[in-house]
């Protein structure tokens, strides 16, 4: 057995904070939270003041510069990112070589990280209008690919962007527009979808954001460093929990069944967790979940449907927000709980609610690591660890073991 302490002193003294609870990992001006009052601030303004009045161009334009644009800010940087919008045309080829049947997520941590073969002209991190143009080109062509990830997957032809629309009209004309048929643009869908956009565009130091951030520290190019986070997204205790939340709604079906899965929920013997329910960070009510929960309605009505799904969602949560498990563990509904019921409402499969995460995040994570290499502190991210292994021995042969 090794002797920590022995150990330790050979190599300098160093915390141990498995899963980083208690560690801070950078400085950062862009976002904050309050996860006891359950207060997000991005630049200092409220989410729901942000989801409420701007779109995601204008709310991009902040988390990366720090102030809100004027309207000529705001127009040069929204043309800037439609300039952007088209990938190469060799880039379409690319996608031929993955299955017909991947999971757009799949699809999209090999795309994005192909952009770097694509636009070597901004991979020089020291250059500072290189790294300009990656953050506009990152962020204006993270839709046309998650776009072409759905219509991939769907069997459909690929939709070029349409440099006549908004940022969003645009996505939802490339995922849902088929050739010879006409397809109607729903202004309360795309608001809708704005504003889903901008509750998930940064959430400080998460799981993806931290991989860009570690990613990045390294001197990688913008487009591997974006690729990572994405990977790392896709896992169900971070951006794929949307996809799962869904998918157990769809499992508990009735509000007869609720009862069933709380206690299965409880019990420590049993894996299942309410997906869509317990933050890290908020041990209150996630701010970005009362804005969805608002969203939903106000899509489900838009598209004239009552689904069911919703009224069990509503009973789970207020089965829970009652029950002393959840309420000693404050565990609330996170921002996920509500997206899937809104996101299939606009006609998207549950496989496509993490790209959509993607899309946004990418705003966070780009201006993350930006902010990163600008920092005069930043170096290499290189944790330490607690080594547990064989204490030091000789070699046995083979033929002695
Ligand atoms: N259902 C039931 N019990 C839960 C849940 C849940 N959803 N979440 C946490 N708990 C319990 C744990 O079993 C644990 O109990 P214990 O103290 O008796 O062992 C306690 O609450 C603390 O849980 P941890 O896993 O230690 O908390 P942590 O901060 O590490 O995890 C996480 C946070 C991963 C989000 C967790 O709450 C979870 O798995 N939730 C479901 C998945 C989900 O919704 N993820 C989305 C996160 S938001 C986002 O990424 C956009």
């Amino acid at each position: 057995v090794i002797d920590i302490r022995k150990l330790t002193a050979q190599t300098g003294k160093f915390t141990f904070d498995p899963g980083y609870t208690s560690t801070a990992s950078c400085e950062s001006q862009i976002t904050f939270i309050d996860g006891g009052e359950g207060t997000l601030l991005y630049r200092g303004y409220p989410i729901e003041q942000l989801a409420e009045n701007t779109d995601f161009i204008e709310t991009a334009y902040l988390l990366l510069e720090g102030e809100l644009p004027t309207s000529e800010q705001c127009a040069e940087f929204r043309n800037n990112i439609t300039y952007h919008t088209m990938v190469h045309e060799h880039f379409n080829k690319f996608f031929d070589g993955f299955r017909r049947d991947a999971h757009p997520m799949a699809i999209m941590c090999g795309a994005v990280g192909a952009l770097s073969a694509f636009y070597h002209d901004s991979t020089d991190i020291n250059d500072p209008q290189a790294r300009k143009v990656a953050v506009h080109r990152m962020i204006a062509k993270m839709p046309t690919i998650a776009a072409m990830a759905y219509k991939y997957t769907v069997g459909q032809p690929f939709v070029y962007p349409r440099n006549d629309l908004g940022y969003t009209e645009n996505f939802l004309n490339m995922c849902f527009s088929v050739p010879a048929e006409d397809y109607e643009i729903n202004k309360t869908l795309a608001d809708a979808l704005d504003k889903i956009f901008i509750l998930h565009m940064d959430h400080e130091q998460n799981a993806s954001t931290s991989t860009v951030r570690l990613a990045g520290s390294s001197g990688a190019n913008p487009f591997a460093c974006i690729a990572a986070g994405i990977a790392c997204l896709w896992g169900p205790a971070h951006g794929g929990a949307n996809e799962a939340a869904l998918n157990m709604l769809m499992e508990i079906g009735s509000v007869d069944k609720i009862p069933e899965y709380i206690g299965r929920a409880k019990d420590k013997s049993d894996p299942f967790r309410l997906m869509g329910f317990g933050h890290r960070v908020y041990k209150n009510y996630d701010p970005r979940a009362k804005v969805m929960q608002k969203a939903s309605h106000e899509v489900l009505d838009a598209v004239g449907i009552s689904d069911p799904l919703l009224d069990v969602a509503k009973e789970l949560e207020r089965i829970a927000l009652e029950d002393e498990y959840f309420v000693e563990k404050k565990l609330y509904p996170n921002i996920d709980f509500y997206s899937g019921i809104t996101l299939r409402a606009m006609g998207f499969p549950p496989s496509m609610f993490t790209p959509l995460f993607a899309l946004a995040r990418t705003v966070g994570w780009i201006a993350q690591w930006r902010e990163m290499l600008e920092d005069p502190n930043q170096k290499i991210g290189r944790p330490r660890q607690i080594y547990t292994g064989a204490a030091k021995r000789d070699f046995v042969p083979m033929n002695q073991r």
